[in-house]
């Protein structure tokens, strides 16, 4: 086991060191902490795969700190749509794939001719990839199929010792991962909802297609699988006549969903506020999920703007049994 070193902002110049000599650091963004690996360096790249143990078929995000550092890493004129969607909402929690230049190395893409991008809207990811001089290839920095971290002790919590380093800066801010549209199809197309919702983005390039949160892609592999799951079984809108209360666990969206009878309740937000939804919800899943319940019930929340997302997410965490579980 290595020594996994916590770096702060003051040390951002050691941890951007360590990235050039080809380690592995997570770091925080806006959405959730990454694990980074300079993206043209095949080795770290693998290392990244190997530490989170997510299979080498699930490609990464490659993060920018600006606009201009894309441009070697696709091939082709950036769409208009594309482009505005860049002018819109960059820096921010959207990733935009887009066809890929020969400098990106198929472990990045699992072997794919595109590369999925990303400029994050946090000053700490931003200055890490300035200091090193290259973009970062970057998964959540969680263990395979479990819930993306929000906190440095949440990073280390999976992965101390299996990573170099983490640079320490509090917890992020919107707490789910970004929003993944594909311009490689005949139609944008929304691969995964997040912090910039649907409507949000129809409203600047008009009508894109959206996938159904457990439907299958062969060219965006990583969406079916079981996901974002606590270690036990996760049940969603089930009712109270269906529920097995001992020793199990409950989220609500709000305080009036609470059903009487769990001795653990967690309720996502007060004021039925859906960005405080997302902002809680992985924390909620793995403080529940460390008290070794039988089982977890949650609610979905409206499906709109980041409701959509949380209840992605939700529905991924809550594909339990043989199939999904042989998918890990
Ligand atoms: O907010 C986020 O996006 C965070 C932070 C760290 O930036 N990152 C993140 O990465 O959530 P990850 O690896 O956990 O999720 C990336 C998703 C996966 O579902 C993957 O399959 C998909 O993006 N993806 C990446 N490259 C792709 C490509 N070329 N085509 C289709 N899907 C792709
Ligand atoms: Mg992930």
């Amino acid at each position: 086991m290595k020594q996994t070193i916590i770096f702060k902002k003051e040390s951002l110049n050691d941890a951007a060191a360590v990235l050039s000599k080809g380690g592995i650091v997570a770091f925080p963004t806006e959405t959730v902490y990454g694990l980074g690996a300079v993206a043209t360096d095949k080795d770290a790249v693998t290392k990244v795969f190997d530490a989170k143990q997510r299979p080498s078929f699930d490609p990464l995000i490659v993060h920018v700190c600006d606009r201009e550092m894309i441009t070697p890493l696709i091939s082709g004129e950036i769409p208009e749509r594309a482009l505005k969607l860049m002018d819109a909402f960059w820096p921010g929690p959207l990733t935009i794939i887009l066809p890929k230049s020969d400098i990106v190395p198929d472990v990045v893409t699992s072997g794919l001719d595109t590369v999925a991008l990303r400029l994050p809207n946090h000053p700490i990811a931003q200055e890490l990839i300035r200091l090193t001089g290259h973009p970062i290839a970057a998964p959540s920095a969680n263990l395979f199929s479990r819930t993306s971290p929000t906190s440095a002790a949440a990073v280390l919590d999976m992965l101390e010792g299996r990573i170099d380093g983490v640079v320490d800066e509090g917890e992020c801010e919107i707490g789910i991962e970004s929003t993944v549209i594909t311009f490689c199809e005949p139609t944008p197309t929304l691969l995964r909802p997040g912090g910039i919702s649907r409507v949000q983005l129809e409203s600047i390039i008009g009508p894109i297609t959206v996938l159904g949160s457990l439907e299958k892609k062969s060219s965006a592999p990583g969406r079916s699988l079981r996901h974002y799951a606590p270690p036990c079984p996760m049940y969603l809108d089930l009712p109270e006549s269906e529920m097995n209360k001992s020793n199990a666990g409950q989220i609500c969206f709000t305080a009036d969903q609470a059903i009487e009878g769990f001795e653990h309740c967690i309720v996502l937000s007060p004021n039925g506020d859906p960005r405080e939804a997302a902002h809680n919800l992985y924390s909620s899943l793995r403080t529940l999920g460390a008290l070794n319940l039988t089982a977890i019930y949650a609610v979905t929340l409206p499906e709109e703007g980041v409701g959509a997302a949380v209840n992605d997410r939700l529905r991924r965490a809550s594909v339990n049994g043989f199939e999904g579980m042989v998918q890990e």
